[in-house]
């Protein structure tokens, strides 16, 4: 495999608030990302219209995800920052990946079967062909790298099957066209981080998310300080007092969650949470993780708002993120359509 120049990708959908979990899982990474890799950083709207959404809604939530992604500390100077319908390669180039992927390889991935759930022939086909999407996602960039949560793994995985059968079954006309080898990287998923999974503040075994009917399971990111404040406190722990060591979170799936937030918050270890806290009754330390999560994500939660009461603002960071990314898009895509055979307009 040649040397692809390192790129980071990553996307977030416009559905539902963004929570804790989004922003330890997600976006907090990518800000960090930035010291060390050129980024692209995705809002997906046309994913987010696999399932039924209500075009106001949508609206609202695109800008809403840009302003998470700058009060976060994505810098839009450094960073490209953009919605996917705006840069029109990538709905291109799904369509050439459809003539690659395989059904059997889309009849597999769990996550539709999931999403559609036991009524599939109700299912929209952008549902089931949204993997194809994400892979087009990537590799429009010819991106190398990819954070995403765990549950994004196989979505990866499709995606370097795509490209490897692309590099194969072109590798004639790729070398021809002066491209080498091979086209696409066979692009790495940057999994992890102290807090890669946030669970539900009111059951340790499920992820927190937009979806759980209880507010009170999650933290929204627009969330002011009394409702973080009340939704820590309220949060389901056990009797126990914390252990001191990691191994004694093992089976205390709550405990293990606020330790996890706590420690992820303050860019810190588990052990060194343990190392203060051990010993410490839940009342003492969800005073002091109310203090670190008021500390820590008031801030962009009011530079949140600040940033959503200025559409035009953020209008104009999308507009000249999308001028950036199809920079870089449309050429790659041009040589796709070289490679396949298509005739140039000229
Ligand atoms: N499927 C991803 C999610 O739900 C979002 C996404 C779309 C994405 N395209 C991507 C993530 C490309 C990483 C790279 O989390």
């Amino acid at each position: 495999m040649p040397a692809f120049k390192e790129l980071v990708f990553s996307g977030v959908q416009p559905t539902g608030n963004l929570h804790l979990g989004n922003y330890l899982g997600a976006i907090k990474r990518f800000v960090a990302m930035q010291a060390q890799y050129e980024c692209l950083y995705c809002v997906v709207d046309l994913h987010a219209i696999t399932v039924w959404q209500d075009p106001g809604e949508l609206t609202r939530q695109i800008r809403e995800v840009t302003a998470a992604f700058l009060a976060a500390g994505i810098d839009p100077a450094r960073s490209v920052v953009f919605n996917q319908s705006q840069v029109p390669q990538h709905a291109e180039l799904a369509w050439i990946f459809n003539c690659v992927a395989r059904l059997g390889w889309l009849n597999r991935m769990t996550q539709f079967k999931e999403k559609a759930g036991k009524d599939r022939e109700n299912a929209s086909i952008g549902l089931y062909d949204y993997p194809v999407l994400m892979a087009a996602d990537i590799l429009a960039y010819r991106a190398t790298h990819v954070p995403v949560g765990e549950d994004q793994k196989q979505h990866l995985e499709l995606t370097r099957d795509i490209a490897q059968k692309f590099n194969n079954d072109f590798a004639g006309a790729i070398a021809e066209h002066g491209h080498g080898e091979a086209f696409f990287p066979l692009t790495e998923p940057l999994i992890g981080g102290p807090a890669a999974r946030v669970m539900s503040l009111r059951d340790g075994t499920k992820k927190m998310s937009k979806s759980d009917p209880s507010d009170y399971s999650r933290i929204n990111l627009t969330d002011d300080p009394d409702a973080i404040a009340q939704k820590v406190r309220k949060a389901k722990t056990d009797a126990e007092p914390l252990p001191s060591e990691t191994a004694g979170l093992e089976k205390r799936p709550e405990a293990d969650n606020l330790v996890g937030i706590f420690a992820a918050l303050n860019d810190a270890s588990r052990e060194d949470v343990l190392r203060e806290y051990g010993g410490a009754q839940f009342s003492a330390f969800k005073g002091a993780l109310v203090d670190l999560a008021v500390a820590k994500l008031g801030p962009i939660g009011a530079e949140m708002k600040r940033l959503v009461a200025d559409p035009g603002h953020i209008d104009a960071v999308l507009a000249e993120g999308a001028a950036r990314a199809e920079a870089i898009a449309a050429p790659n895509i041009a040589a796709v359509k070289d490679i396949v055979g298509f005739v140039r307009r000229r």
